[in-house]
């Protein structure tokens, strides 16, 4: 097993983050959307983290327009047919990965991987949908993906062991770190990242401090990069609930229940950055304010 062709279904977030981490390590790379429009808006972020990095010196121009000539846009299945890795990036629902994979499975060369980049659904009910489980994996990146260096590697009970140092192999090649772990909801990173993050909702609502006080706190007491809630905002209100929710459903403990405050936001559509306006009001990307009706 090698890869040598890439494919990416999903350009959002961290689908265009994927494709363009891979096309700038020098795989061709095939990119699909369900949508000319998403596809544009997608090709539009590659475009943008592209001129960031070589406006910071991190890749050079020549690099750029290689990167660029490496990445084939598509709206149609049948262009992943020949790729060696699969990494589906899609909406965060089971059922529409589930739909996709078995079409995936009818049209892919068997030998390929398939790799799923969800954040805590099961890997091994996705996989169930084909007939290729031992070469069915987790591809977790983290958001940023051009710049976060974690990617979790995510085995089922039924992958080839021979699979897996090439997934390893494949992470390492993009400049990434990849950390091996089994599929349990939350993986490794998620498992404990998300109960922090729920738990800052509930000092909040306790009247342990302000939010930005408690950004503070952990980004200078813990020399975190980011608050909580600052981190919330980035991740996603809604998508914090959701990853919540499943957590919960799976383990049943109380840490990974979502705070009532965390469902009011999302009712309210206040999901953060995406919309702006969640625990801050990014009306003013520059400097944004916290958003004080959401306590008292
Ligand atoms: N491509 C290229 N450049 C980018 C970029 C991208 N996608 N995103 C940000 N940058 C650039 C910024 O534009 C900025 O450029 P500048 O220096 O010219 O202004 C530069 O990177 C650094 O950004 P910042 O000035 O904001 O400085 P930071 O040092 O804060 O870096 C960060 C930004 C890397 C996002 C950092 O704040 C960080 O590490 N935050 C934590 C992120 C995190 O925890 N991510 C994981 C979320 S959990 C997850 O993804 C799992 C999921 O399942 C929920």
């Amino acid at each position: 097993m090698e890869i040598r062709k890439v494919g990416v279904i999903g350009c959002g977030l961290m689908g265009s983050g994927i494709a363009q981490t891979s096309a700038m390590s020098g795989y061709p790379t095939v990119v699909g959307e369900v949508s000319q429009a998403l596809l544009e808006k997608g090709l539009g972020a590659i475009e943008k983290s592209l001129a960031k990095l070589v406006e910071k010196g991190t890749l050079s121009s020549d690099q750029k327009t290689a990167t660029t000539a490496r990445l084939a846009p598509t709206l149609r299945l049948e262009d992943f047919r020949e790729c060696d890795l699969v990494i589906e990036a899609i909406i965060e629902n089971l059922d529409r990965k589930k739909e996709l994979f078995a079409k995936l499975d009818g049209i892919v060369k068997p030998e390929a991987i398939f790799a799923s980049n969800t954040s805590s659904l099961s890997v091994t009910e996705m996989m169930t949908a084909t007939q290729r489980a031992p070469r069915f994996l987790g591809l977790h990146f983290f958001n940023p993906v051009p710049l976060m260096k974690l990617v979790e590697v995510v085995r089922t009970v039924v992958t080839d062991p021979a699979a897996v140092p090439v997934v390893l192999d494949f992470a390492r090649k993009l400049g990434k770190t990849p950390v091996l772990t089994s599929d349990r909801a939350g993986f490794i990173v998620n498992r404990l990242l998300v109960p922090y993050l729920l738990d800052a909702i509930r000092a909040l609502e306790e009247g342990f401090g302000t939010i930005e006080d408690i950004d503070q706190g952990m980004k200078l007491g813990c020399n975190h990069p980011m608050g909580p809630f600052t981190l919330l905002d980035f991740v996603g209100i809604d998508t914090t609930y959701y990853i919540a929710e499943i957590l919960f459903n799976e383990y049943r403990e109380r840490r990974f229940a979502p705070p009532p405050l965390l469902k009011r936001m999302v009712l309210a559509g206040l999901y953060g950055r995406k919309t702006g306006k969640g625990f801050y009001d990014y009306t003013d990307p520059k400097s944004p304010a916290p958003n004080k009706a959401l306590i008292g």
